[in-house]
């Protein structure tokens, strides 16, 4: 069992017995039972009166169980443009290649098939909690939420706010019917079944796009709904974006002070990015207490910069990684893990700052890897009491990681007997859906090459 703990350290514990209620909720954590003759004394130590109460799932060689990857940015309805416009950078991109794609999702029939696809890559994939940008069609997200909701995973799904800046085709009318259909998602979504214990796995989030689509009286509404809502939305990941947004909002301080003043950064908000992110604009994310999505893949592919990750987790500020399709070409954490690797090289290569604290200017290590693909996605999400480690009370989102040939990854070549952090690193790195065996939400398997195998 693989369990993060903090930047600096996580748990690797090879003979762990986790306990997991029929609410897929954690009950306890034994840390060393060391086979099978003690395994009768650990149960009735936790109450069951014997073996016969309980199902019990046996690890193999090579196997190991990693709380659930958490995707704390990514855009369900570019999944189709994977692997195209890498020669552009991100306005071009959107006006080329995006909103081209996203405008077909008018067609409801069009969306639910590829949000099928979309929704089955991405938990098998090993993300079992996931931030949703939809497009900017109300039935189509509806539908997004519905397969989430049938698929099992948890998520927060969003409709796109965008009334200005977008082509003919596709941009809301106005600020009062982005409102009017963002508040029905909302209840729609309100709506859905919910779990037994803890929050519902799907619950809905405000989606502005970015400033540069979205009209003051659009932001400030936005801003004026219920406070509990997240929001996710994009910030400071090109230079030719911030310019244009300070062009539309003068007599704002910086890009940051936009989502600011008008009440749009807050503890439960989700920024994209944050390449370009002066140091001012760091310290008013870090009081307001917001976090920082990483997508290192999208920030490469775009060519959009080295966001100096080092520098934010310094400064105590919330990140976790996101995939960000289909700016990044990949639906895995895995790709995002590896990229954010060499882009803390670059950062340490470029130089400077390494006086700052333990991270900046520095590459990130395997512990800080780790948390950012788990914890610190669930301290983004505001649902670290919930997810992203391994602890009595929470629910029990989890990979079964299989790092043995068996998998069918020769890319992933374990020599001989490793330790479970070896095992870890190389996972981490030279690992892909193939070694993905189950995954876990709440308890219940909806995901894995087990899990295929035995659906097909
Ligand atoms: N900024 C506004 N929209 C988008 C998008 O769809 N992807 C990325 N990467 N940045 C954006
Ligand atoms: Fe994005």
């Amino acid at each position: 069992l693989v369990n993060p703990k903090n930047l600096h350290e996580y748990q690797a514990l090879p003979h762990a017995l986790l306990g997991v209620s029929s609410a897929g909720i954690i009950e306890w954590i034994e840390p060393d039972v060391p086979d099978s003759s003690v395994l009768q004394d650990v149960l009735v130590k936790h109450g069951y009166t014997s073996v016969e109460d309980v199902k019990i799932v046996e690890l193999r060689r090579g196997e190991f169980l990693l709380p659930g990857f958490i995707d704390t940015h990514t855009h369900a309805p570019q999944f189709p443009n994977t692997g195209i416009g890498q020669q552009y950078e991100l306005l071009d991109w959107l006006q080329n290649v995006t909103f081209p794609m996203e405008a077909k999702f008018a067609d409801v029939a069009f969306a639910r098939d590829a949000y099928k696809r979309v929704v089955r890559r991405v938990l098998d994939s090993g993300t079992t909690t996931c931030c949703y940008y939809g497009s900017l069609h109300l039935d189509a997200t509806k539908e997004l939420a519905n397969i989430v909701n049938d698929a099992g995973q948890r998520a927060f799904v969003g409709k796109c706010n965008m009334n200005r800046n977008s082509p003919d085709n596709y941009v809301e009318a106005s600020a009062e019917s982005s409102i009017a259909d963002t508040k029905t998602l909302i209840s729609y979504i309100n709506g859905l079944t919910s779990t037994s214990s803890g929050p519902p796995l799907v619950q809905p989030i405000l989606t502005p796009r970015f400033a540069i689509s979205c009209t003051s009286p659009l932001l400030s509404s936005l801003g004026s709904l219920d406070p509990s809502l997240r929001v996710q939305t994009h910030i400071s990941e090109n230079p030719s974006e911030v310019a244009f947004t300070h062009s539309l909002f003068p007599a704002c301080a910086s890009y940051t002070a936009v989502y600011d003043t008008h009440g749009l950064l807050r503890h439960n908000t989700i920024l994209a990015h944050g390449v370009h992110l002066t140091d001012e604009e760091l310290d008013l994310i870090k009081t307001r207490e917001a976090g920082i999505s990483h997508c290192p893949t999208s920030n490469f592919n775009l060519s959009s910069g080295v966001a100096p990750v080092g520098s934010w987790l310094d400064r105590g500020i919330k990140v976790g990684l996101g995939t960000d399709v289909s700016g990044g070409f990949s639906p895995s954490i895995l790709t995002a893990v590896q990229h954010a690797s060499i882009a803390s090289k670059v950062v340490s290569l470029n130089g400077g700052g390494k006086d700052k604290g333990p991270f900046t200017g520095r590459q990130l290590t395997i512990p800080a890897l780790l948390f950012l693909a788990t914890l610190g996605g669930a301290q983004v999400c505001d649902l670290a009491s919930t997810v992203g480690s391994f602890e009595p009370g929470k629910a029990f989102d989890a990979l079964l990681v299989n790092t043995d040939e068996s998998a069918g990854n020769p890319g992933l070549w374990v020599a001989g007997e490793s330790s479970v952090e070896t095992r870890l690193e190389q996972f981490l790195f030279c690992g892909d859906d193939r070694n993905v065996k189950e995954v876990y939400v709440q308890g219940r398997v909806v995901g894995g090459t087990a899990f295929r195998a035995r659906a097909s």
